[in-house]
């Protein structure tokens, strides 16, 4: 399991960089790395972080991630896609499935995590969770619509995505001899080595933090989470 922490946050607004922001007292990163060592027997996590923040990262995760689990931090690249490609030049060679996830997916359900797993060990080369896509999408230039694009065959990508790993590595290689900019996502460089990818559904609680109204609805659903699991509510 690859975990792209590295990003600054912009979007987030002024401070640490994002996986280093808290919700409710804790980093993202260690929300997110809860979610996923309670969603499936890892064997290893290699987390990409702010360069300036390995050893900071790497004390933070070691109590989160179990004994069993090994745990490398590596200083992230200035891409998320380099991020990844500087995870992945780590793996051990017995690895072979390799999921993909944004630290900023802090709250990723685990049954999420687990079907893109199944979806790989069934055979898909490369699995990505998506949802519909809920606003009706513009093509806009230069402050006037251009059109209005179907919105019917359009899904938004999440993560965890799932590779197996022969075909994740060959598609960041890919990427390096093409002239493209850098891909948002993993399953994007498998499009485009003409790869196919199987997707799967996703989960609204999988959603990005990218904007500062993103961590209240964090923080919503985290008091919800704590609340159903007291056996409260309804
Ligand atoms: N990421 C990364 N390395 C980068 C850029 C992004 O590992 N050089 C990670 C982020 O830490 C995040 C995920 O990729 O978990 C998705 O990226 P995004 O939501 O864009 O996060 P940031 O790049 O941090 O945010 P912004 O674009 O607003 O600066
Ligand atoms: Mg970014």
């Amino acid at each position: 399991m690859i975990v792209a922490a590295a990003g600054r946050g912009e979007r987030l607004g002024p401070g640490a960089p994002k996986a280093l922001r808290l919700l409710v007292g804790e980093p993202l990163l260690v929300h997110a790395v809860r979610s996923l060592v309670a969603a499936l027997s890892l064997d290893l996590l290699v987390v990409a972080a702010p360069p300036d923040a390995v050893s900071e990262v790497r004390a933070l995760l070691v109590d989160v991630v179990p004994d069993q689990v090994g745990l490398v931090v590596v200083p992230g690249g200035s891409s998320r896609q380099d991020s990844v490609r500087l995870a992945l030049a780590v793996l051990p060679d017995d690895v072979d499935v390799v999921l993909v996830h944004d630290a900023a997916r802090c709250l990723v359900p685990a049954a999420l995590v687990e079907s893109v797993v199944a979806a790989v060990r069934a055979g898909a080369g490369a699995v990505v969770p998506g949802l519909p896509v809920a606003d009706t999408v513009k093509r806009v230039d230069d402050g006037r619509v251009v059109e209005t694009v179907d919105r019917s065959a359009l899904w938004g990508a999440q993560t965890p995505q799932g590779f197996s790993r022969v075909v994740l590595m060959a598609a960041h290689q890919a990427t390096e001899l093409d002239d493209a900019g850098p891909a948002t996502d993993d399953a994007g460089l498998v499009e485009r080595m003409g790869g196919t990818v199987v997707l799967v559904p996703g989960s609204e609680e999988a959603f990005k933090v990218t904007r500062p109204t993103d961590l209240l609805l964090a923080e919503a659903l985290l008091a919800e989470r704590a609340e159903r699991a007291a056996g409260g509510g309804r």
